[in-house]
């Protein structure tokens, strides 16, 4: 059954910039109560403000999801003050562009924490809930870096990878209960997950699509019940190709890794 948005209460982790800001907003201006998560509490104020123009009782909350219990305090608090959840996207995340040989086990369990553990706790706390009603929406923001194995990203990678196996697992648990889950798997995006220190420049090969394609993607999926959406669609066809032929797929990366004068080794 097609999922109406107009009326809903969505929680949006990862709300104060970027995709998860453009998705909020394009949220309550389709009538849903939004409630808004993230560190940088200006820039979520700014995000919320837009926000309150088409859905007064939307709200925000500031957390860090690299704390182990900040998942469970944002869906106590959403509870408390949205009254419940019936449509969470889980958007927050970190990058980290490194390569392997320069990567420490620290790096990898705070990238973990943030891109996977976190929504999976965030998820677990509103899922009875949803069960209980027989209905709900679960949005996992993934990469195509989870399914294409991007080169000098694997942690961010496996992160995403993570997320995204643990979704379809959890889709089909769910199958008969009401509550479908989705994941988005975007391809380069122009937003600031590009600024951030303490990652690797990006290959200049890439040309980045904007927010509104993944909101508009991501839209329609919510109305198609769509169980995952690639952003550009076409990534769907190059994860389909790499599954028929691995080897063939990441010595072709390798060899676009030496074509940008980097080394694969
Ligand atoms: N841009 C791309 O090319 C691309 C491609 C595929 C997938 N994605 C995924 O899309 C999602 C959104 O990224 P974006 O591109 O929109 O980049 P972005 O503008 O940097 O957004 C990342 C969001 O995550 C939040 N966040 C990061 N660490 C957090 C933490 N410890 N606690 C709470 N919130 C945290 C950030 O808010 P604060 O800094 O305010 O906390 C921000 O709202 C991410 O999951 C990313 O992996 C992006």
């Amino acid at each position: 059954m097609a999922f109406e948005i107009a009326g809903r209460r969505a929680l949006i982790t990862g709300a104060s910039s970027g995709i998860g800001a453009a998705l909020a907003t394009a949220l309550a201006e389709a009538g849903a109560t939004v409630g808004l998560a993230a560190r940088r509490t200006p820039r979520l104020q700014g995000v919320l403000d837009a926000c309150l123009v088409h859905s007064p009782d939307s709200r925000m909350w500031s957390v860090d999801l690299a704390r182990p219990q900040a998942a469970d305090d944002l869906a106590e608090a959403a509870r408390s003050e949205l009254g419940g959840v019936d449509l969470l996207v889980n958007c927050a995340g970190i990058p980290k562009r490194r390569h392997v040989t320069r990567l420490d086990p620290a790096t990898v369990e705070q990238v973990m924490q943030v891109n996977f553990l976190a929504p999976v706790r965030l998820t677990l706390a509103l899922l009875p809930e949803m069960v209980e009603r027989g209905e709900g929406r679960i949005v996992n923001v993934s990469s195509v870096a989870a399914t294409l194995s991007s080169p000098g990203e694997a942690a961010y990678d496996a992160s995403k990878a993570a997320l995204s196996v643990f979704s379809e697992a959890m889709a089909i648990d769910l199958w008969d209960s009401g509550v479908k889950v989705m994941v988005v798997y975007p391809g380069v995006v122009d937003t600031e997950l590009f600024q951030i220190p303490d990652n690797d420049p990006l290959p200049a090969a890439i040309e980045p699509i904007s927010v509104d394609e993944v909101v508009t993607a991501v839209l329609e999926g919510l109305h198609d019940d769509a169980v995952q959406v690639y952003v550009p669609g076409w990534f769907a066809e190059l994860a389909s190709g790499k599954a028929g032929n691995v080897e063939g797929f990441l010595s072709g990366a390798a060899e676009f890794v030496r074509t940008q004068g980097r080394s694969p080794s």
